[in-house]
């Protein structure tokens, strides 16, 4: 058995990456179902924006339950740690995945060995996915006790890392210098994609996109048909927050809107919502983002599929 299966008492080491407003409890347990790890994201079920912690808090325990009632199987809830969530959302995230037995947590952010280590006497499972990843920030993480890495290269979908390093690039640098296993994010749409993924050092894959045209996902049809429909050369990519944050989106008027800011010297130019933009399919409202391997992507296939194709790349003969 591969190491990330074992630790995450999975079959195949795929691992679903949260994405907020879009990785339902229908979707997450699908994944989990076929094998693979579901991770709830943020507003998970929710159909109208939240604007209250602790209603968005019971909504993600709703979430949490309407999860368990489609399986026996386990699956993770996306925490951020302090330094990315000045209002103590996740804090009370966590207590909750405490309170409701969710044992694995799926933590994008910056690197908080203090965190980490509280997580890890608490009993949790802690994948860390550094949003900008280091050697450095691995090394660390591995000290504090993280459970498993995510290496996410520049051809991820949604808010992209600052630093301009491919998938590969970055898989092949943190697995030669951790000893904890490390998954590829960003572009892995396929058995190919994880295959040279794993061969640079993968144990695992940490998809979004993928899972993003499956039959499954909520994202509304719309979206689905935009993303298909884009052009790999139509992307429009952005950048947010002083450089540090990059958006890839279909091209429509928040993409076009920020890439214009940029020209003029904004780094700091709105981004529109997935709410908007995958949710409700208003694609001048919000924005919709994915992969730029997305256009590898031919099908809307269903989830087990997926984690079959992936996985099998994994799985020893
Ligand atoms: C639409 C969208 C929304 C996302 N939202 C989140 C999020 O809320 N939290 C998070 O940790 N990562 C988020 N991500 C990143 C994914 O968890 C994952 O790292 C990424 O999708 C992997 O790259 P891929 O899309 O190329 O497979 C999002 C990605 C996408 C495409």
């Amino acid at each position: 058995m591969n190491r990330v299966s074992e630790i995450l008492g999975i079959k195949y080491p795929v691992i679903q990456g949260p994405m907020a407003w879009i990785t339902s409890s229908k979707l997450v347990a699908a994944v989990s179902n076929a094998g693979g790890l579901g991770v709830l994201g943020t507003s998970a079920d929710n159909e109208e924006i939240i604007r209250d912690i602790d209603a968005s808090v019971e909504a993600m325990r709703a979430a949490i339950r309407n999860t368990k009632a489609l399986t026996d199987k386990p699956f993770g809830i996306n925490v951020f740690p302090e330094a990315g969530d000045p209002y103590g959302f996740s804090k009370k995230m966590v207590a909750l995945a405490k309170e409701e037995g969710v044992k694995i947590l799926v933590v994008a952010g910056m690197v908080s060995p203090k965190e980490i280590k509280a997580w890890k006497a608490d009993g949790f499972t802690v994948i860390m996915r550094e949003d900008n990843p280091t050697v450095r920030g691995a090394l660390e993480a591995e000290k504090a006790g993280a459970d498993i890495l995510v290496a996410t290269g520049c051809d991820e979908g949604g808010c992209m890392p600052g630093l301009s390093t491919g998938t590969t690039a970055i898989t092949a640098l943190l697995s030669e210098y951790v000893h904890i296993p490390v998954l590829s994010a960003g572009g892995i749409v396929n058995a190919k994609l994880a295959l040279a993924n794993k061969v640079v050092g993968a144990e695992g894959v940490f998809v979004g996109t993928r899972f993003i045209l499956s039959k499954e996902c909520r994202a509304s049809d719309i979206a689905k048909k935009d993303i298909m429909d884009t052009h790999p050369d139509d992307f429009i990519v952005f950048t947010q927050s002083n450089g540090h944050s990059k958006w890839r989106t279909t091209p429509h008027k928040y993409g076009k809107e920020g890439l214009e800011a940029n020209k003029q010297g904004n780094m700091n130019p709105p981004s529109g919502s997935f709410y908007y933009g995958m949710l409700r399919g208003d694609l001048d409202a919000g924005v919709n983002t994915v992969s730029n391997l997305s256009s590898l992507i031919h099908s809307i296939d269903s989830c087990a599929d997926i984690v079959k194709e992936l996985g099998d790349v994994f799985v020893e003969e």
